[in-house]
C-alpha cells in the first residue's frame, strides 16, 4: 500500500464500522478506502486522487 492510496484486499470482504454497520463487498479486489474522504465509505471512491488543486487541461 503506497501513502493516499487505498488499501486493495481480495474479496469478498466483510467490514464492520465503529458504528455497527456491515458492509460487504463480492467484487474480486475490494479497495478499501483510508483517507476518509469517500462517500462511499469503506469503499474507496477514487476521492483520494483529489488531494491537490487541477492544473489546466488536467482531468
Ligand atoms: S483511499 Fe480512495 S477515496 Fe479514500
Amino acid at each position: 500500500m503506497l501513502p493516499g492510496e487505498p488499501l486493495l484486499v481480495e474479496g469478498p470482504v466483510t467490514v464492520e464500522l465503529p458504528d455497527g454497520r456491515v458492509e460487504t463487498s463480492d467484487r474480486m479486489t475490494v479497495a478499501i478506502c483510508v483517507c476518509g474522504r469517500s462517500a462511499r465509505h469503506p469503499w474507496c471512491d477514487a476521492s483520494h486522487r483529489e488531494t491537490r488543486p487541477r492544473r489546466p487541461g488536467e482531468e
